[in-house]
């Protein structure tokens, strides 16, 4: 009897101990054997003999329980480190969202400056003629308005055609010195491959005491900004005119698709219509009509305005501008 209770609770498996039942309890088991032998005790000895075997069935079933229970919970522990699932086995799938080129080239130069201790302001969408022309030495009447294809509003209000109304604005509310950058959208009455009506600008501005701001400070800043954007590029100021600085410069850098990697020299190909340079901002000294519009005097400062779409087509090669802003997912899947 020791025995068998000794093979139950050595028993390893569920089959293991329903084999032992079955020898032991099940119609031709020992114990079951045994029961019948009941026939051939002797009147006075049934009882006795009844109770015994009675006992050892009841230790008998009393050990199969407890190692069905053993049994069971061990099975359980084995089906689920079977069926354990290793979610880090799945690569998830991000096919839903990517930032879009244009949002993520703002994104960065907006962080460049802010690593330079620039502020990021914001300022109307809906400008009136003051902040958008007038204040940025762009008098009524002044030819270099032509140079703007101007949404005009009723009452005399324009949709912003750049972002430098947000340099008159910062001006007219905070006192120098100031250090600032101002993302955001603008618009302008023109449609093509490389125009949209509504686009994005990211506008520069710097103040200080003056004789403080020089050209130098602005051309140093300007190179540092370009080659951290584009990588090893020649960077080249040309004379230029815009109203709000004096003196004034539009910015080129060596063309990144035609750049011969041994020489490093762009020789020139459609792309920067063989010139072998891109342009891809303006800026300048803040002219002293600007300082005159919000009050300002004794300062001196440099400005900088660019057109972020020709930043992200330039980084990503992107040809037309106009793919931008057509939200095909084809486009905009290759940049997560
Ligand atoms: N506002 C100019 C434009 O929209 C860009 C610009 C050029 C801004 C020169 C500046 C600057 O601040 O100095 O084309």
């Amino acid at each position: 009897m020791q025995d068998w209770i000794e093979k139950i609770n050595s028993s390893e498996s569920l089959e293991q101990l329903e084999q032992l039942r079955v020898d032991i309890l099940g119609k031709k088991g020992v114990l079951t054997l045994e029961f019948a032998k009941m026939k051939t005790v002797p009147n006075e000895e049934k009882k006795a003999f009844a109770q015994n075997l009675n006992t050892q069935k009841a230790s008998i079933n009393e050990a199969l329980e407890s190692q069905k229970t053993i049994l069971m919970a061990k099975a359980l522990e084995l089906q689920l480190e079977a069926e354990r699932i290793d979610v880090t086995k799945f690569t998830p799938n991000l096919n839903h969202a990517a930032t879009h080129p244009v949002a993520d080239t703002m994104a960065q130069i907006t962080s460049y400056f802010q690593n330079l201790n620039f502020s990021v302001e914001e300022g109307p969408l809906v400008e009136d003629d003051f902040h958008n022309f007038e204040a940025l030495n762009l008098p009524k009447y002044h030819p270099a308005r032509d140079m703007q294809d101007t949404f005009y509003c009723n009452d005399g209000a324009v949709l912003r055609t750049h972002t430098s109304p947000v340099q008159i604005r910062t001006m007219m509310s905070q006192k120098p010195p100031i250090r600032m950058i101002a993302p955001g959208t603008v618009f302008r009455k023109d449609f093509d491959i490389t125009h949209t009506p509504m686009f994005h600008q990211i506008e520069g501005l710097v103040i200080e005491k003056e004789g403080v701001v020089s050209f130098a400070n602005l051309k140093f800043v300007m190179e540092e900004f370009l080659t951290h954007m584009f990588g090893d590029v020649e960077v080249r100021f040309r004379p230029s005119f815009f109203p709000f600085t004096e003196p004034s410069a539009e910015v080129d850098i060596s063309c990144i698709f035609c750049k011969d990697e041994s020489t490093g020299k762009s020789s020139g190909c459609r792309v920067c219509s063989h010139t072998g340079w891109l342009e891809v901002l303006g800026c300048g000294i803040v002219d002293e009509n600007v300082f005159k519009a919000v009050g300002y005097e004794k300062v001196s400062g440099y400005a900088f305005g660019l057109g972020i779409e020709r930043f992200a087509m330039l980084i990503h090669k992107i040809g037309d501008l106009r793919s931008l802003f057509e939200s095909d997912i084809r486009l905009l899947g290759q940049f997560r």
